[in-house]
């Protein structure tokens, strides 16, 4: 089966009255860890936003522009639980409510920005983007435990890319590019990857690919922070969501565990990845790893988060230059291979979600 690539600045999507991007959907809109006592300012959906916590720790997201004068909130400063504008001092709270006008009693009744529903859960800030800016979340947040649990510590960061979300989609559900994109990290003899078995299952907006590789050699991050002994059996689930992946990877000893025991030991290595659309064209990847080392926990998830990082750095290289070429070459058809599974799929329920919200 082919599926057609609508590719943003390559395609003409003008015609199809689709939204852009899948909406009433929970988007990754920062780690906790980037909101400390500085307003963020971050497009998401083509929406500008600035984000920030109030005095009791509670994120807060609003449009970011004043209604005084216009100038961007996420200049201004944190003050007394609100934003405080930079420009002549207006002091908003986190429902976007102006609460002060310096030198003036009355409040004028217009004088608010719009807000966003957020949630701050497992080390993540969520943020709804609705059918419309009135429209409520149809359920909580998702949860990530594997940040909570006691199980495994993690680190992560964020990545501004200039190529169009479902590029990034695509990469994540096609691990076959490890053995040629990252040999200096988590990659591997090329050959084991394009032939590892495949699964690849759909189950409403979620897409699982399954791929097994055994008996092959360790790659660099493996060695470096696991005492493995020869030759492992390594394991890659992948779980698409619109808004997020999840990536749980790792290898245990050829031919000591059954890789499809969720139970396995070895080395693992959690994998969050949230794609958030900035813009038809850009995006941001806010990404975390977790790990469970068996010695020096604070050595070991250095050195996993550095690799991670730099493995990540490589996928922004290739994919930004792919889509250099994609604008270059315009819309010419592309062939599909056997590892494109996931990515089609994931690719049909992009296209479904945002015909639903016509
Ligand atoms: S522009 Fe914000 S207070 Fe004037
Ligand atoms: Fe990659």
């Amino acid at each position: 089966m082919s599926v057609k690539l609508h590719i943003p600045g390559v395609c003409d999507l003008t015609t199809q009255n689709k939204t852009p991007f899948p909406l009433n959907q929970w988007y990754v809109a920062a780690l906790s860890t980037e909101l400390a006592d500085q307003p963020l300012a971050r497009t998401l959906l083509n929406h500008a936003v600035v984000l920030f916590r109030d005095a009791s720790g509670k994120v807060s997201a609003l449009e970011d522009r004043c209604c005084h004068r216009a100038l961007p909130l996420s200049s201004g400063t944190l003050d007394g639980g609100g934003i405080r504008c930079g420009y002549h001092g207006m002091l908003y709270d986190g429902s976007g409510q102006c609460i002060e006008v310096p030198g003036q009693d009355v409040i004028p009744r217009r004088a608010k920005v719009k807000s966003f529903f957020v949630e701050e859960k497992d080390g993540l800030v969520w943020i709804w983007f609705g059918q419309d800016e009135q429209t409520e979340p149809v359920s909580s947040a998702p949860d990530y435990p594997v940040h909570s649990s006691g199980d495994y510590i993690w680190g992560g960061g964020v990545y501004h890319y200039r190529a169009p979300y479902q590029l990034i989609h695509d990469n994540l559900l096609d691990l076959s590019h490890l053995g040629y994109v990252h040999l200096r990290t988590i990659g591997g003899d090329p050959g084991t990857h394009m032939n590892a078995d495949m699964k690849t299952t759909a189950d409403g907006d979620c897409v699982r690919v399954v791929r097994h590789m055994r008996d092959s050699t360790p790659p660099p991050t493996y060695v470096a922070a696991y005492p493995f002994k020869e030759k492992i059996d390594r394991w890659q689930e992948i779980e698409f969501l619109p808004s997020h992946l999840k990536i749980w990877t790792g290898g245990v000893n050829a031919g000591t565990e059954d890789l499809d025991n969720p139970d396995r030991g070895g080395f693992h290595m959690r994998g969050f990845h949230g794609v958030t659309p900035e813009t038809e064209t850009s995006a941001h990847y806010i990404w975390t790893i977790a790990t469970n080392p068996q010695t020096d926990p604070e050595g070991t998830l250095k050195k996993v988060v550095d690799q991670t990082a730099l493995t990540f750095e490589e996928d922004k290289v290739v994919i930004e230059n792919q889509y250099q070429n994609m604008l270059k070459f315009g819309d010419q058809p592309m062939v599909s291979i056997h590892v494109d599974a996931g990515a089609n799929q994931a690719r049909r329920i992009i296209e479904k979600l945002r015909t639903q919200a016509e």
